[in-house]
């Protein structure tokens, strides 16, 4: 078996591979299932919708058997550790786990664990889901990475989304840009500001307002927070042809994105959310290495 942790556990070849196979998972092979069905724990230390549930929708399709571990009914409230709770899942008899934790890199003191592990968000850290469901949605429109601009507009330095999508479009061969309050940039030098990016840009990428990592509350009103940095009407129309508008969801409509602009012809917000389905189905064959027959 394979743990899928972050986006550099991945080659190039692993990703478009995984790309594939969520296609085929889209299509072809909707049905298709492994013909074992796998004792799966989803273990969500961190509130989720989306991947959580893209999750366990992707493990039925694919027949596992599947537990969802509700940290508050468990023993951590008496105290016990990450580490010996999942090392008990382990003991158990759990044949793969999908882990979301606050703590950036909190794998790191599970990988004595010997036991398939999926990644579903650490942190300010990484989002490999998340990410390949990005690209997945990039390639379905575009067919390459190759050249591709995208910006990245938001709260770069609180997002694993940022991170995980920085690192592997750039390794795809896109060019990757910034933009947004300029407390919240990690890469000054890659900095763009919005107007220009928004006609520069082959995929707007909104982020979330990640208020939760925060240690301040930000000063802006919503109003505007939309006007300086979101995605509003005016920036919309002086988009090209061809550029779509991502963004991971949860939205904060009218924060990030003018709400009337969240379901627009450009915006694939919903449909990444199906994709979502169709590469978790792929990521658990990958770790549990399966093969189509
Ligand atoms: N995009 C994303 O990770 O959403 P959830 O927090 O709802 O899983």
């Amino acid at each position: 078996y394979k743990s899928l942790l972050t986006m550099s556990d991945l080659s190039n070849k692993d990703i478009i591979n995984i790309l594939h196979d969520a296609k085929k998972f889209s299509t072809s092979h909707k049905d298709w299932h492994f013909t074992k069905s796998y004792l799966v724990a989803n273990l969500f230390f961190e509130p989720s919708t989306r991947t959580h549930y893209s999750f366990v929708s992707a493990e039925y399709g694919l027949n596992c058997k599947v537990v969802d571990f509700n940290a508050n009914a468990s023993s951590l409230k008496k105290g016990e550790s990450l580490y010996d709770t999942i090392k008990t899942f382990q003991m158990l008899g759990y044949e793969a786990m999908v882990i979301r934790h606050p703590e950036d890199e909190y794998f790191k003191q599970l990988e004595s664990i010997d036991v398939p592990m999926i990644n579903a968000g650490d942190g300010c850290g990484n989002h490999p889901s998340q990410c390949l469901l990005d690209l997945y949605t990039i390639y379905e429109h575009f067919q390459t990475f190759e050249d591709l601009n995208v910006v990245i507009v938001g709260d770069i330095a609180h997002s694993r989304v940022a991170k995980s999508n920085d690192e592997a479009l750039t390794r795809l061969g896109a060019n990757v840009k910034f933009a947004g309050p300029k407390k919240w940039m990690i890469d000054t030098k890659r900095y763009m500001d919005l107007d220009q990016a928004c006609k520069w840009a082959d995929v707007v990428m909104l982020l979330r307002i990640q208020h939760e990592r925060h240690e301040q509350e930000t000063a802006l009103s919503k109003d505007t927070y939309l006007d300086m940095y979101g995605l509003t009407k005016q920036r919309y129309e002086t988009l090209k042809e061809k550029t779509i508008v991502m963004h991971p969801a949860p939205v904060n409509r009218q924060v990030e994105i003018d709400s009337d602009l969240v379901e627009a012809s450009k915006s694939r917000i919903f449909k990444q959310m199906e994709n979502g389905v169709y590469v978790r189905k792929a990521m658990l064959k990958y770790v549990l290495q399966e093969e189509f027959e």
